[in-house]
């Protein structure tokens, strides 16, 4: 694909502000921009199993053109490679190829990738540098920006980690182009959710984008790390709420996530569901204008992402996963909601709320215009 003129996005944290670059070809530029960051000597990509075999090859030209020394360590794709086992493993692998406390990290893929290599990188040494390549559209739009780094136990995902910003995050909508379909359409799920609480007239773009079209995405992608380097710029560390919701449409999505099974739905299928129930609860605990859900809804299906819950997956079960979710503190069902477009606040919801809502998913939903 041709190279375009990137777009660049500031993160402007006080103590470790940095740059997010979008445009087509920016992978075969890594090692000039890592160069004009000011990283230098030693670095070590992680990659996966199939993003290696797609990219690893042009990554690592361009950082051995540019005068660096590089070694890769190559995790089998998925989720299980986001294990305190394989941080260790990277951690060894990389002490044995010579990086030290003056060299960084590139975090090659999805967001599997990025969060472990961020993990690696905010303990390699007491900490080390590193830069963002995501290759998927969640990565890209989310998990490359803000620094939440971490790994899952089996305990639940997400628990252990730390926060770790990165030096830079080149996102290359080019390489989009390679996802399977089902995996490039729940990618936006995220940016709906983003259009949702913060940007709404991003929906008429969505619709006017063809849904099998991997292409043409610098646009887009952009204005949604644009949403989630502000909302990042205004709560780095997750405590004045503002970053929490992101969670829109993630408690009852992350229910039905765990209840049908890891994989069987994936994330951003789960969170259409979750995205459908949160504008259900937004009509009726604060007055969400009907045609607004309706806009959500449109635009979930134009990307053929589910809108009606299985019955397989039952109430009583969703309500016990419901519970379970860390965002529940002290039993307080904190949920986000929406009060108009783009304008979303943290708010209780009762238990028999949640229950009816999950009922309401049962049925089909009919968007109109
Ligand atoms: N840190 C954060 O703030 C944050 C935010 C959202 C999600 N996450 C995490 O991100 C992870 C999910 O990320 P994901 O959806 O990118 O999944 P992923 O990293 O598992 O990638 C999905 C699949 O696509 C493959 N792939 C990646 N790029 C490809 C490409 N360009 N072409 C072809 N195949 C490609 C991968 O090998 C993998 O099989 C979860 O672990 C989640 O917890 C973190
Ligand atoms: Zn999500």
């Amino acid at each position: 694909m041709a190279e375009s003129i990137p777009k660049t996005i500031t993160v402007n944290l006080s103590r470790t502000p940095y740059k997010v670059m979008v445009g087509n070809g920016l992978l075969a530029q890594t090692g000039q921009h890592a160069a004009e960051t000011g990283l230098t000597g030693h670095c070590g990509i992680l990659t996966d199993s199939n993003v290696a075999t797609l990219y690893l090859k042009e990554v690592r030209k361009s950082l051995q053109d540019a005068g660096f020394h590089v070694d890769e360590h190559i995790i089998p794709a998925g989720e299980a490679s986001k294990s305190m086992s394989h941080s260790e493993d990277a951690c060894r692998a990389f002490i044995r190829a010579g990086l030290d406390r003056k060299s960084f990290l590139v975090a090659l893929g999805g967001g599997v990738v990025g969060d472990l290599a961020g993990f690696v990188a905010a303990i390699f040494y007491r900490g080390i540098p590193y830069i963002q390549l995501p290759t998927t559209i969640v990565s890209q739009v989310d998990s490359s920006v803000g620094g939440k780094t971490g790994v899952n136990t089996v305990e639940g995902k997400n628990l252990i980690g730390a926060f770790h910003q990165p030096s830079l995050v080149l996102a290359d909508p080019a390489t989009l182009t390679s996802l399977p379909p089902r995996e490039f359409r729940e990618g936006f799920a995220e940016i709906i959710k983003h259009a949702a609480i913060r940007d709404p007239a991003m929906l008429d773009d969505l619709l006017a984008h063809d849904p099998n079209n991997a292409t043409n995405l610098t646009d887009i992608i952009a204005n949604n790390i644009a949403i989630k380097a502000r909302i990042v710029e205004e709560d780095e560390k997750e405590t004045s709420g503002t970053r929490a919701l992101l969670n829109f449409g993630h408690t009852i999505g992350h229910a039905i996530e765990a209840l049908a099974g890891y994989g069987n739905l994936l994330h951003g299928e789960a969170i259409s569901l979750g995205l459908r129930a949160a504008t259900i609860l937004s009509e009726k605990l604060a007055g969400l204008d009907p045609a607004f859900s309706n806009k959500i809804i449109k635009t979930l299906h134009h990307y053929h992402l589910p809108l009606t819950l299985s019955p397989t997956l039952t109430t009583p079960e969703l309500m016990e996963k419901v519970g379970r979710d860390k965002k529940f503190a002290a039993g307080n069902p904190r949920f986000v909601l929406l009060k108009s477009p783009g304008n979303a606040f943290l708010a209780d919801v009762s238990l028999s709320d949640i229950r009816s809502t999950i009922e309401a998913l049962r049925s089909e939903p009919n968007p109109t215009d």
